[in-house]
This record gives structure tokens, sequence and C-alpha cells, in this order.
């Protein structure tokens, strides 16, 4: 069995209102729920806020179900001077009892450190 790759970042529950017209969870929701797990990792690296300024590489491997848990994990896969490109798998548990968790979705996103007025900021930099 395989495993997920990185941190736990975000752990989350599949809700009714998050589904698309054939009933499954909805792809942007799950993208969110991403961008939000990547960001949480991005923010505490670079020590400030960011912005998601690309995705790439978005795999849905499976459909996801209203119930099931989901949950990011995030590894940083390269730091340049103001971004951090952040690899994301997404794991989902069904709602019984004991079923295997499997990877439904993965993309790589790349956040930018900003300052307070949105401009590029070195990731490691001296604190003033
Ligand atoms: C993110 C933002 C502040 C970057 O500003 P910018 O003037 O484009 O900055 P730069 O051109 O200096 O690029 C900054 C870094 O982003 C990287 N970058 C820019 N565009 C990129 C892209 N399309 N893909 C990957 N990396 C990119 C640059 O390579 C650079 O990285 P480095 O410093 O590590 O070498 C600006 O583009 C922005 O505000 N975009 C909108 C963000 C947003 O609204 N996101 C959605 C909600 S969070």
């Amino acid at each position: 069995m395989s495993h997920p790759r990185g941190e736990l970042s975000l752990r989350t529950l599949a809700m009714p209102a998050d589904t698309n017209p054939n009933g499954d969870i909805f792809g942007g929701w799950l993208l969110s729920q991403m961008d939000i797990a990547g960001g949480l990792t991005g923010k505490e690296r670079c020590r400030a806020p960011v912005a998601t300024v690309a995705i790439e590489s978005m795999c849905f491997h499976h459909p996801v179900a209203v119930g099931e848990v989901i949950c990011c994990y995030a590894e940083i896969v390269k730091v340049g001077r103001t971004s951090m490109r952040i690899r994301i798998e997404v794991w989902s548990q069904g709602i019984q009892y004991g079923t295997e968790r499997k990877k439904v979705t993965e993309g790589i996103f790349t956040y930018v450190a900003i300052d307070k007025n949105g401009s590029p900021i070195p990731v490691d930099r001296e604190e003033s």
C-alpha cells in the first residue's frame, strides 16, 4: 500500500453542499482545499502571507463522495528567491469504518511570499 508524501496540512469532511451535478464532490472544492493546505505550509515556511501564483500538474485520480474524510498532505519541493513550489496530495477515506484511504487528487502549487502591499519578498530574509 502506498503512503502520502509530505506533512498533513489540512483535514476536513466532504459535505453535501460541495457536490457537482453528478453527486460527487466538486473538483473546484477539492482544489480550494488544496490551495488552503499549500498556503498554510507556505506561510509557515516563509513566515509571511503568500499568494498563489500558479497551479500545475493537477490530476484527479478518483471521485470523492459525500461524507469522506479528506486529508491534504503538502511537501515543499523547491524554494526560490520569493516563491515556493509545493506538491499537494489529497487522500480520502470512505465513510465505512476500516475503509482503506486512497490518493484522489494531486498537484503542484506555487506560492509567492508577499508584504503588506502584495509585493514579492524573499522567502529567506533578515527579520527587521
Ligand atoms: C504573486 C504576485 C505577487 C507575484 O508578483 P510578480 O510581480 O509577478 O512577481 P515576480 O515576477 O517577481 O515573480 C515572483 C516569483 O514568482 C514566480 N512566478 C511568477 N509567475 C509564475 C508562474 N506563472 N509560475 C511559476 N512561478 C511564477 C517567479 O519565478 C518568482 O519566483 P522567484 O522569486 O522564486 O524566482 C502577483 O503575480 C500577484 O499578485 N498575482 C495574483 C495572485 C492572486 O491573486 N492569487 C490568487 C489568490 S491568493
